[in-house]
């Protein structure tokens, strides 16, 4: 059901009953929108007129009617020619005083018409029809007059294709999706310690050895024996144009001097120490370097050569982050180049290293984006800096008079988790949910209007560490998405989170016909019990909660799915246990945002899930995981603390408790942490293996029981421990911390539950 149809059938609509009075579903929203009176009927096969030997206009109407067919829209009849009534029409027009990337778009009962000066003018305006014709069910479009412009120039989205890949055509729908929400940027993340996904004619090692590794357990559990693959430049220049036919700029990234684990891999000669070493399977800051000698320096430009011929972006990004200096400290070779520099630190002379590969792009017409670690050294003027250390870099950069796009962790990192629920999927912690990415704003409140305008705009990070598969992607970047594009297009006086909800259905329902996942985190039910009530005397109550408020959720407890006759949730309910709940957020429009279904019985009142428990005193780091990184397999997953291997189960209900069973996975430990290692807490252990400590009260309270940890080379992953201890009484925190060696696997606690008495 269309929801302007709908909110006429419902009398939402204006007393008019004019179904032009509902706002349309334009996701971002329009800069002006005025309503007007009437509506234009599509016939089968509308013309769709474009301006003759117009290839910008051309590629706008192509992808306008190739998303209407993907997503089963109306039919539209292409042809050059001036616009005629009846007609749905694209005009370019130079003199109507249109900023870049804006334009005009009339819709009267005689044709529709879409006035841009440039390519990405017309392209914004096809895809505002799209959204119209789409929601307006094939048939009809209300009458409107909408002049819109973007807020900001740099409408971004980094993906990260070396921690895991995506293919060719994955990318072509994110391509798609991107324009769709009118961004203009895609910051492809190429090389790195884990991968080089770039094929280099002249430097073949980098993908004959540099795309591949071998991942932690190879080839067991889903796992597999070795992981990689590299982007042909025929790929890659494929895709560069699909990416420009509608209006976005691949701008690649090399990481460098850091995150250069696999080209050294390749080159030996091209790293610091001269030795031969592997492609890593680890995550994190491996401590890899580049050399700074004249061999490597040229090695890169070779590189760059054909990094440039691929790809036509003014920006080319070289990295810059994370580039710990141990190598170059401990290497008397480049001591002495870093002293005949005249360098003094070696923060310094990554600076010299990027100032002179940012010249050398410069030489030939294109500027370098760096990473905000570029800051430190000192920095080419004409350089651009990425924020991404929070928004700190961005204030330095823009008062240096730096241009900068702002991509702050764990702002808009999209491998943040979007909820606090137990059944989210795998990623950082703490979550940032879609009205975190809404209320984000890119211009930091330190800057005055001058330096304000360095900021150029935006972009969500997509590391795909944790995303093994485009499914899991696309969870991650959808509908978060949405919100980005509305912050980065939208002038600030025109955002509204209320109204941004209301719009949101009809793009959840262009996501399902387009076969796009997206997250339902913000409309998922949960659903909580009293459990100290419940296990005093069986009766408790129960309630429901979504995270963004929005619909309405109704609910059975009869098993039978919720629909939108069932009663919907207004305040707790008295249940008894055992209790199974169906739950069904339901959209205005009666379209369904999110189901869940959950059974509350005894026996869980006495137990708890891992990824519900809460860190120990001291290091606040969360990550939840797969449990083997390269393996597709989603559920189950784990949460753990890498700098601290403890997690408590507060106010545990042990009274009359004698034993707890603990299920536990074994994880492989491919983490680099670099100087962070130090940060890691290690317990010592009485046995080979380490154990699982169980302690009451507190970290330091008295010890409940010892668990020694099976052999990692001959258990299996998961395996479960039994804890048996005297009758307790009461409540108390449980606190579970582990003993095994910090360069051993890592260990999570999965399910727990006491024998409490029932
Ligand atoms: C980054 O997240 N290392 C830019």
């Amino acid at each position: 059901m269309h929801r302007l149809l709908l909110g006429l059938l419902l009398g939402l609509a204006a007393s008019s009953a004019s179904a032009a009075a509902v706002e349309p579903s334009l996701i971002p929203r329009p800069a002006q929108l005025r309503l007007a009176n009437g509506q234009f009927r599509l016939a089968p096969a509308t013309p769709l007129r474009i301006p003759a030997h117009d290839d910008g206009a051309r590629h706008a109407a192509q992808f306008l009617m190739s998303q209407l067919v993907r997503t089963h829209g109306p039919r539209l009849a292409l042809a050059e020619g001036a616009p005629i009534a009846g007609a749905i029409a694209l005009v370019r027009d130079v003199h109507a005083g249109l900023a870049a990337g804006g334009y005009t778009l009339d819709v009267g009962v005689d044709g529709i018409r879409i006035v841009g000066a440039d390519d990405a003018g017309l392209l914004h305006g096809t895809v505002t029809l799209y959204q119209l014709l789409d929601e307006a069910g094939q048939d009809a479009v209300p009458a409107l007059h909408i002049a819109d412009a973007p807020r900001f120039a740099w409408r971004g989205l980094m993906l990260d294709s070396v921690r895991h890949m995506q293919t060719p055509d994955e990318i072509r729908a994110l391509i798609d999706q991107m324009a769709l929400h009118k961004l203009d940027v895609l910051h492809w993340h190429l090389t790195d310690d884990q991968g080089w996904r770039i094929e280099i004619k002249r430097w073949p090692e980098l993908t004959r050895v540099g795309a591949w590794r071998t991942p932690p357990a190879a080839g067991e559990d889903g796992e597999p024996a070795r992981y990689g693959g590299y982007y042909t430049q025929e790929t890659i220049r494929a895709l560069v144009a699909y990416a420009a036919a509608r209006g976005i700029t691949i701008v690649p990234e090399l990481d460098l001097p850091g995150h250069a684990t696999a080209a050294v891999a390749s080159y030996p000669q091209f790293g610091v120490t001269g030795k031969r070493i592997a492609v890593s399977p680890d995550w994190g800051v491996n401590t890899t370097l580049y050399n700074v000698d004249e061999p490597t320096l040229h090695f890169l430009e070779s590189v760059l050569d054909e990094v440039m011929t691929l790809f036509p972006s003014r920006w080319i990004h070289l990295g810059g982050d994370e580039a710990v200096k141990d190598q170059w400290q401990a290497s008397p070779a480049v001591q002495a180049r870093m002293k005949a520099l005249g360098l003094k630190t070696e923060d310094e002379l990554q600076s010299w290293m990027m100032a002179r590969l940012g010249d050398y792009l410069k030489r030939h017409g294109r500027r370098m984006i760096g990473w905000d670690e570029i800051l430190q050294g000192g920095v080419p003027g004409d350089a651009m800096v990425m924020s991404w250390r929070g928004t700190e870099g961005a204030v330095d950069a823009a008062k240096l008079g730096h241009d900068v796009v702002l991509s702050p962790s764990p702002d808009l990192y999209f491998d943040q988790l979007q909820s606090s629920s137990d059944d989210e999927a795998t990623g950082r912690i703490p979550p940032k949910s879609l009205a975190d990415i809404y209320a984000f704003e890119p211009v930091p409140a330190a800057l005055d209007a001058a330096q304000a305008r360095h900021i150029l705009g935006a972009q969500a990070n997509v590391w795909t560490e944790h995303m093994p598969d485009m499914r899991h992607v696309q969870y991650m970047v959808f509908p978060r998405l949405d919100a980005l594009s509305e912050v980065l297009w939208t002038p600030p006086a025109r955002h509204d989170w209320e109204g941004f909800l209301a719009r949101l259905p009809a793009q959840l329902e262009r996501y399902r016909r387009a076969g796009i996942t997206w997250a339902d985190s913000a409309f998922a039910p949960s659903m909580a019990i009293d459990e100290t009530a419940a296990r005093a005397h069986g009766r408790t109550t129960l309630t429901l909660a979504n995270q963004s408020g929005f619909g309405t959720m109704r609910y059975t407890l009869d098993g039978s799915a919720p629909n939108p006759d069932s009663p919907a949730y207004a305040k707790p309910l008295a249940v008894t246990l055992p209790l199974t709940v169906r739950a069904t957020t339901f959209a205005p429009d009666g379209s369904i945002l999110a189901r869940r279904v959950r059974s509350f019985d005894a026996a869980d009142l006495y137990a708890r899930d891992g990824n519900t428990l809460v860190n120990c005193p001291g290091n606040p780091f969360r990550l939840r995981v797969q449990p083997l990184p390269d393996a597709t397999s989603r559920r189950p997953v784990y949460t753990i603390n890498l700098f601290n291997a403890c997690q408590v189960w507060p106010a545990a209900p042990l009274d009359g408790a004698q034993a707890l069973h603990v299920e536990l996975a074994r994880l492989p430990n491919n983490y680099a942490l670099a100087h962070e290692a130090t940060l890691v807490v290690q317990r010592p252990r009485t046995t080979a293996f380490g154990e699982l400590v169980i302690r009451r009260d507190s970290c330091e309270g008295d010890i409940l029981a010892t668990l020694p940890l099976p052999d990692p080379t001959a258990a299996p992953r998961r395996f479960a421990l039994d804890a048996h201890f005297e009758r307790q009484r009461g409540a108390h925190d449980l606190c579970m911390a582990f003993t095994a060696p910090g360069d051993g696997p890592l260990y999570a606690v999965g399910r727990l539950s006491l024998d409490a008495p029932r």
